[in-house]
């Protein structure tokens, strides 16, 4: 009893919001368990903005964020293609290519997209600067399971090694509708910018699972 007690009390820790300003969490080795489960209030969504940060060596293949519901394990996925300059976006399991960006190997990035049911597009924002918007259509999201470090292909499941991240991850939010351009650019300058309002990196509600690290952001000297 006291144990079923203690187990209770640190899911219970596990589960309740946390502030994350000025950290991030470090995914240090390739795994195909590794992962953050992040928890959102709602459970349905015409429309989706999410915005990250993150910082990598990898040259394959790998998924930045993973949100899948039971019919469509890629409902929304945001996924680093191994060609070097290609980032996918997929909605309701349905993909667009965006070449040409200029991502960089051990720089940290800013990473947003966007889709909505209604027009059914998507578009990537890399480091504040927006790519041209693409159609894949896509049903709302019901039901939705969020995993970081892993990509899912099934709901809350279905992990890959070959599709694993390594390497740092933070400011992680999202939104349930479009942000306009200018919120966008807050988000990159760290600006006013208003917090996901379903996922808000200042109150995370997250569980992890296997080696990942919750560290303090600054990586370098800052100076005295
Ligand atoms: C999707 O959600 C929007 C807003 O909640 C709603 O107006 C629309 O009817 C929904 N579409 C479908 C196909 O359920």
């Amino acid at each position: 009893m006291a144990f079923f007690l203690l187990l209770v009390m640190l899911t219970g820790c596990a589960a309740s919001p946390q502030d994350l300003s000025g950290k991030m969490f470090t995914f240090p080795e390739e795994t195909k368990t590794a992962h953050v489960r992040l928890t959102t209030p709602t459970q349905d969504f015409s429309a989706v903005t999410v915005c990250l940060r993150s910082i990598t060596d990898l040259s394959r293949k790998y998924s930045l964020f993973s949100l899948a519901s039971p019919t469509a394990s890629n409902a929304f996925l945001i996924y680093k293609n191994s060609e070097s300059n290609v980032i996918d976006l997929y909605a309701g399991d349905k993909m667009a290519q965006f070449g040409a960006q200029d991502y960089k190997l051990n720089m940290w990035h800013f990473i947003c997209a966007t889709w909505d049911s209604a027009s059914g597009l998507v578009q990537l924002w890399l480091d504040g600067k927006p790519s041209i918007k693409k159609f894949v259509g896509g049903p709302n999201i019901t039901r939705p399971i969020v995993i970081l470090g892993q990509e899912q292909d099934s709901h809350g499941g279905g992990f890959d090694i070959k599709d694993s991240f390594v390497g740092m991850m933070s400011d992680v939010h999202m939104w349930d509708y479009i942000l306009s351009p200018c919120e966008i650019q807050r988000y990159v300058d760290d600006l006013n910018f208003t917090p996901g309002n379903v996922l808000n990196w200042r109150a995370l509600e997250f569980q992890t699972t296997g080696r990942v690290l919750i560290e303090n952001k600054e990586m370098t000297c800052q100076g005295v």
